[in-house]
């Protein structure tokens, strides 16, 4: 098993808790991070208290451009996890250019860092459901408050064909694509993980992105919050331990899963609708939400919800954590940890 781990993005929310992970298990961690994420910084403290003494190392570089930097950190590496990225689909519209370079750009260059190692690194790379675009020849029904696919009752698999929507499709499926020619090309060990939706921990949502850390961080500050579309909109949800779980068993089973793309998700036993939700954060937690609504975003799937068999077959990973287990470990944490909540919310 490899001990040297980079994680690019590693001060973001899946960083921070991978890093923690790989710290925990004895194993050395550097995580490169520009700290462009509203929260990193908090996160990175938070890592450097809580495992002071440990093999962590904090590199403040971007992927886009400190390439010496990079390769020196890749030069290092057993196991890179590619996670830096622009992560937002509705600012990659706003600035398409900047979601290509940190997304397109940033992941060619961390794979050219690989391949010019004589003995290249394993790379795991978070690519995303977005990959597969709208789906528009999947039939959906209605479910009371939720959509549902009709004819796919194990979610979507990884020989759906690729359809780039939107410029984070685009950049992030350039980065998928890429991650599996260097495998074929160059040799490099690249697993791509599409993942769905992931919370937990150390997650700042914010509108625009981490949706159920969003929805709870509004509910306990009394903050308001908007639905856009008709809240039905249906995602498999997968638990920041489950997540990490399956990087872990996909790395230990590298013969296997090299060269690969896998679909990462709760899978069909593990799927909310934000009307769902809504009703779990007034029932189960008692934390009532009264949403304004707003227009459809661009690219926004009606359902998404990933077949997560590949992924069982080939690494004999399974999610353990059902939504309403993983939405009240976060919750307790967001409550355990107020005042950093109320520091994020401040520099907003
Ligand atoms: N969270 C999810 O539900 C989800 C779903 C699908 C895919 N993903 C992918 O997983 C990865 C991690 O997502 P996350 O939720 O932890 O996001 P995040 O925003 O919390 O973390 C991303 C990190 O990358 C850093 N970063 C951004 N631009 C950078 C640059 N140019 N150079 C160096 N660092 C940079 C940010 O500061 C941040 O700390 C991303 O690649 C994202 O696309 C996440």
């Amino acid at each position: 098993m490899s001990e040297r781990i980079l994680i690019t993005g590693g001060a973001g929310f899946i960083g921070i808790n991978l890093a923690a992970r790989e710290l925990a298990a004895g194993k050395s961690v550097t995580i490169l991070d520009n700290f462009s994420r509203r929260g990193s910084d908090l996160n990175a403290a938070w890592l450097r208290e809580a495992h002071a003494g440990s093999r962590l190392r904090v590199v403040h570089a971007d992927v886009r451009t400190d390439l010496d930097v990079l390769q020196k950190e890749v030069d290092r590496a057993d196991v890179v996890f590619h996670l830096a990225a622009q992560v937002a689909v509705t600012l990659s519209v706003t600035d398409p250019r900047h979601d290509f370079e940190v997304n397109a750009l940033g992941t060619f260059n961390v794979l050219d860092a690989a391949r010019r190692r004589p003995t290249p690194p394993i790379v795991v790379y978070a690519s995303t459901n977005k990959v597969y675009g709208k789906m528009a020849d999947v039939a959906i029904v209605e479910h009371g408050d939720r959509y549902a696919y009709r004819d796919l009752p194990d979610g979507v698999d990884e020989s759906r064909p690729l359809e780039f929507y939107s410029p984070y499709g685009c950049s992030k499926g350039a980065g998928d694509q890429y991650m599996m020619d260097f495998d074929r090309i160059y040799g490099v060990p690249t697993v791509v993980f599409r993942q769905s939706c992931i919370y937990g921990t150390h997650q700042f949502g914010i509108e625009d992105q981490g949706w159920l850390a969003w929805f709870a961080i509004c509910a306990l500050r009394n903050d308001p919050v908007t639905i856009f579309g008709d809240g039905r909109q249906v995602r498999d949800t997968l638990f920041i331990d489950d997540l990490n779980e399956a990087y872990s068993l996909a790395v230990q089973h590298i013969d296997k899963t090299r060269g690969k793309a896998y679909n990462i998700g709760g899978g069909p036993r593990n799927t909310l609708s934000l009307l769902e939700l809504l009703g779990m954060l007034r029932d189960e937690f008692s934390l009532p939400l009264s949403p304004a609504s707003a227009d459809w975003r661009p690219g926004d799937q009606l359902v998404y919800v990933s077949d997560i068999r590949r992924a069982a077959a080939d690494f004999g990973w399974t999610p353990r954590t059902s939504p309403v287990e993983g939405v009240e470990r976060m919750i307790s944490w967001l409550r355990q940890n107020r005042a950093l909540l109320d520091t994020f919310a401040a520099a907003a």
